[in-house]
């Protein structure tokens, strides 16, 4: 089964079962200061599965394209991807584990559907710990459906729990269905989520049945929901009996033409074989953050500093496998190719998406040789020491300000007949990756879907600031991303130079005349279709026929959004722009507040 018919069939499974379509959203998220990307199918639901009604209803399905980031460093393995799509189905307070299980049961070995033998499935539930019991529902409902019970198994948390998102929120134990490869078992204890390859994860079905609360204590909820999430690179790769996601047609064209430009051949060599797996998922990953219809350029600041990290990542590997010059562009239009049906913003994206691979590729081989002319500088000095060793921060430092890999830095150091610290170099490396996650940890405890009262205000100042830079500015003013938190709001939009200080002053006192005016706010669900026909602002990705909620504030601003907005623009104070500064090439980013 290629990827498309599952996509086909899922959907079509999950409407048969009274779930309305809706259409996947951007990869940045929006208006949530927690995380860079959309990292699972249920981010961009989040409102809803906090309480927000649903245009669409309470039985949801989509396809989510996603990007996850934290293992960066383990892409290249076999179930590993930068970008990867999420099949999903969602109950908001409608139908709960039984259904939900039943469902996936049926999906999952119908033969109408993916028709697999059900010797071959391996699940597992919550174990139970201080926090919450054992799922004991969710056992005896695999087992009833004909599951034996040597193949349910009971895991912890680190396993089988998922969320909040944010410090507090809904969460509860879940429930992952894997295939079991018919490998030979590692050892006694391997278990589902072993990673010897004998057991691969194709779906979760989430049961949000708990509200974390701010004292770290668990509260059952009435209002119960399901999330799941379907990777469809690994179903298709089980369905089609490889061992790896890169064994696919959603693979295999980057790989061969990885192939043609290095004049290797992919299966040849394990060690570069684990460098076109890198290139391959990087160089689509790439393509994807920078054609999402809220595309991003690599910087040196958030989605753009890790798209940066992509992209130089898969360069450094094309050197490894011998390419000279630039070539992640050619790779780029395999990957537009594969997806232009699907994500029909890529194809408009394309031009785009060629400039900024071909400028950050020549940019990044002359920081390498930056680096090497740093490497010269510091030479006398190292070769002073008489042990001929290079300390691992100092190859650290080479790495971390320069790009500079290691290896590069191993095969400098020999040309000199000397020998890098590796083992100092994983300790630094170390340090200043548990720096980052603690960062990043800390981000994420921002509060996902924040709606604390000021969060609204700064949400509702949101919609005046952008209709008020499109008046300003011109009409190229289009919405790039949108971070808000309790202190500010952050906005970054595309225009072409810095602001004046005059257009700034016009902003701002066309958001704060919005103020004065005391615009009520209302709210109307309509088809994308309708929306667009009223002129409301919108990144129009949608299926026509999807039911959306449109926010209008007085005559001021029609916009296409999940709120919540406070319901008149008094509440909001008065607005001041604190910054105004370049997030990226041709992107402007504003800082500003409420007093
Ligand atoms: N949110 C769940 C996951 O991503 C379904 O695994």
């Amino acid at each position: 089964m290629k990827a498309n018919e599952l996509r086909k069939k899922y959907i079509d499974f999950f409407v048969s079962k009274g779930h309305k379509e809706i259409s996947g959203k951007s990869l940045i998220p929006e208006n949530d200061p927690t995380v860079l990307f959309t990292t699972a199918g249920m981010h961009p639901l989040v409102p809803y599965l906090m309480g927000e009604p649903h245009p669409a209803g309470v039985r949801l399905t989509d396809v989510q394209k996603c990007i996850r980031t934290q293992d960066i460093e383990s892409v290249g393995d076999p179930t590993h991807n930068t970008f990867f799509e999420m099949l999903g189905n969602w109950s908001l307070g409608d139908y709960f584990k039984d259904d939900a299980l039943k469902m996936s049961y049926e999906f999952l070995t119908s033969p109408d559907y993916l028709g697999l033998d059900v010797n071959t499935l391996s699940v597992t539930v919550f174990a139970g710990d201080e926090d919450a019991p054992a799922d004991d529902e969710a056992y005896e409902i695999w087992k009833g459906l004909g599951i034996p019970e040597e193949r349910i198994y009971r895991l912890p948390k680190e396993d089988n729990w998922w969320g909040p998102a944010g410090a507090t929120g809904p969460c509860g134990p879940d429930s992952e269905m894997f295939i079991d490869t018919g490998k030979e078992a590692c050892g006694s204890d391997c278990r589902p989520g072993c990673s010897c390859g004998k057991y691969f994860e194709i779906w979760n079905d989430v049961f949000m049945q708990y509200n974390k609360k701010e004292d770290g204590t668990f509260e059952l909820m009435d209002r119960k929901c399901v999330d799941t999430g379907m990777g469809i690179g690994r179903t298709i790769a089980m369905l089609q009996g490889k061992t790896s996601v890169y064994d696919t047609e959603l693979f295999t064209p980057l790989l061969d033409k990885i192939g043609e430009l290095t004049g290797k051949k992919y299966g040849d060599n394990e060690e570069e074989d684990n460098s076109f797996r890198i290139i391959a998922d990087h160089a689509k990953a790439s393509t994807m953050i920078m054609g999402d219809p809220q595309g991003v350029k690599p910087s040196n600041l958030g989605q753009g500093y890790i798209l940066r990290r992509l992209i130089r990542r898969a360069v450094r590997h094309g050197k490894k496998l011998g390419i000279e010059g630039a070539f992640l562009g050619k790779l780029s239009e395999i990957v537009i190719e594969m997806y232009r049906d699907i994500y029909t913003e890529l194809k408009g994206n394309r031009d785009l998406i060629m400039s900024e691979f071909s400028i950050e590729e020549a940019q990044f081989n002359s920081t390498l040789k930056k680096g090497e002319h740093e490497f010269e500088k510091l030479l006398p000095n190292l070769l002073k020491n008489p042990k001929k060793i290079i300390p691992g921060r100092m190859a650290f430092k080479l790495y971390d300000t320069y790009g500079f890999p290691f290896e590069l830095t191993e095969e400098l150091a020999s040309e000199h007949g000397m020998t890098v610290d590796r083992d100092g170099f994983e300790e630094a490396f170390k340090k200043h990756q548990e720096l980052s996650k603690k960062g990043s940890e800390q981000a994420f405890k921002g509060g996902l879907a924040d709606d604390s009262v000021m969060s609204t205000r700064y949400h509702t100042a949101t919609h005046l600031l952008h209709e008020a830079l499109k008046t300003v500015l011109g009409d190229h003013v289009a919405q790039k991303g949108s971070n808000i938190n309790s202190d500010r709001l952050r906005f970054d939009f595309s225009h072409p130079e810095k602001m004046t200080d005059d257009e700034i002053q016009k902003v701002e006192k066309m958001v704060n005349k919005a103020i004065e005016d005391k615009l009520a706010i209302s709210m109307k669900t309509m088809t994308v279709e309708e929306a667009k026909e009223i002129g409301a602002r919108a990144l129009f990705s949608g299926k026509y026929d999807e039911k959306v909620k449109v926010y209008f504030i007085g005559d001021f601003s029609i916009e296409v959004c999940g709120g919540p907005h406070v319901n008149n623009t008094e509440e909001l104070g008065t607005f001041k722009i604190k910054k105004e500064q370049s997030s990226s090439r041709g992107v402007r980013r504003i800082k500003a507040v409420l007093r």
